[in-house]
């Protein structure tokens, strides 16, 4: 039995935050309180810092196949990078091949992870066809434990499904109580574009961007809330970008549609004037939805206020400049898309959301852990920093500063899009079930300490 006390902090919760010493025993909190006189073989001194519930973050691709390459990330570096930005629960994707029926493709996944991870995670199945003996999978993997499952409206001829499938895979998976995920943008018009601008000569990343208008994001989000709506289906949007989207979440809400949405940290940091130039650096910002112009960033903000937005994942699916988007060099459509940055993401939202004034520290904790648990069926374990919860816990210091780069992370990517940013706040532990994975900012080499957490049904958030 291993007994730990955090001492002198500042507990924080998605509703609110006040002075108290943590108490852990066996990976579990077991005391949240001042002055409780509990015993404690190791003690951790938190004077001045926050103790936060570890970051849940539900969109992240390891392992992850793309074009004719695989991420750079595995589950021991990916994991090993979330953890030491303050992440102690992700969710991977488990890719189903053509034909494959669901549970096989999620049994893969869970056997490739094993005894990889450093940190705690699941997976989504990524359903690519339907045909009617495979149906019965969705009910099979979420009684193993994988709750969720992500459809791509983009990506024809890789991933895109057609509405019936849309439509039959939500209506099985409401029905079993999980959460259906959608990747909404019209790829069959984004195809067009594509190939037409191929076509006039325009092969460069710029063209990324230009041939992914935010439109055709908004009217997939509209298409599939129609279709949620038919079938009573909880789903939830990934990587909203634009104002456009966001609107259409927030109408399909204010309707009362079990409709939720995230965004994620790149949409609310950067914009499109860094595709601007002819230089191919700028495949490194290759990514889908392309970065958006400036305007968009104030709607999101305001979304995330008014819980239209509720989570920021990070949709980390790092590619490396070197031997993996450098496939692009003559064609746009051949560049791996996705960026790194698992390891960004909270500080980040704490330097340019809290410290900027733009959301409340209570805010953060939601969108980036309870918010995420609850609605990916990990809650009331993971989530919250409570008696009998999880002893997945953020230590961190307010008056820190930390220098943001790829040569101080564990992911094996070979650039990072927010390469030398400085940001208010530093980490100085993370703790995952009670073992301290992250000590003064530095992970430690934990291989194998995270496990695979079977989730249940799907909450809804407050
Ligand atoms: O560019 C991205 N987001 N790559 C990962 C696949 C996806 O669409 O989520
Ligand atoms: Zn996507
Ligand atoms: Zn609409
Ligand atoms: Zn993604």
């Amino acid at each position: 039995m291993t007994t730990t006390q955090i001492k002198g902090g500042t507990v924080v919760t998605a509703a609110d935050r006040f002075a108290a010493d943590l108490y852990i025993r066996d990976g579990v909190v077991i005391g949240l309180g001042q002055d409780l006189n509990l015993h404690a073989d190791t003690v951790i001194d938190a004077t001045g810092c926050l103790l936060l519930p570890g970051g849940v973050d539900p969109h992240v691709h390891l392992d992850f196949p793309s074009l004719s390459t695989t991420t750079a990330d595995d589950s021991n570096s990916g994991t090993a990078a979330a953890a030491q930005g303050g992440t102690t629960t992700i969710i991977n994707f488990a890719m189903q091949q053509y034909g494959e029926p669901l549970p096989a493709a999620l049994q893969r996944s869970v056997d490739q992870a094993e005894g990889q991870a450093v940190i705690d995670y699941g997976f989504h199945v990524v359903v690519r066809d339907l045909g009617a003996d495979r149906i019965r999978g969705i009910d099979e993997i979420v009684e193993s434990g994988a709750s969720s499952i992500k459809l791509f409206m983009a990506y024809p001829g890789e991933l895109m499904v057609d509405d019936g499938t849309l439509l039959i895979a939500m209506e099985r998976m409401a029905a079993a109580g999980g959460l259906t995920m959608v990747h909404a943008e019209n790829g069959s018009a984004i195809d067009v574009l594509a190939r037409r601008a191929l076509a006039q000569g325009h092969t460069s990343p710029q063209w990324h961007g230009r041939t992914r208008p935010t439109l055709l994001e908004a009217e997939a989000v509209h298409r599939a809330t129609v279709l949620a709506e038919l079938v009573g289906s909880p789903t939830y949007f990934v990587h909203i970008s634009c104002a456009e989207a966001a609107a259409e979440v927030a109408q399909a809400k204010a309707k009362g549609l079990p409709i939720f949405a995230e965004t994620c940290p790149h949409y609310l940091t950067l914009d499109n004037s860094v595709y601007d130039g002819d230089s191919f650096e700028v495949a490194k910002y290759v990514m889908t939805p392309p970065l958006r112009e400036p305007h968009h960033q104030d709607r999101l903000w305001h979304s995330i206020r008014r819980a239209d937005l509720d989570v920021i994942s990070t949709d980390h699916c790092p590619f490396c400049m070197v031997g993996q988007k450098d496939a692009g060099r003559d064609n746009f459509l051949d560049i791996p898309n996705g960026v790194g940055g698992v390891e960004h993401r909270l500080l980040l939202l704490f330097d340019r959301g809290v410290r900027a004034g733009r959301i409340s520290l209570e805010r953060l904790v939601a969108i980036t852990s309870t918010n995420p648990a609850k609605l990916f069926g990990l809650h009331p374990r993971k989530g919250s920093l409570m008696v009998g919860a999880d002893a997945d816990v953020v230590v961190l210091d307010p008056t820190g500063r930390t220098r943001l780069s790829v040569t101080s992370s564990p992911s094996r990517v070979d650039y990072s899009i927010y390469e030398g940013w400085t940001v208010g706040g530093a980490i100085r532990y993370v703790l995952s079930r009670g073992k301290v994975v992250v000590d003064n900012g530095v992970v430690g080499d934990h291989r194998g300490h995270g496990r695979f957490v079977a989730r249940g049904a799907t909450a809804t958030p407050n």
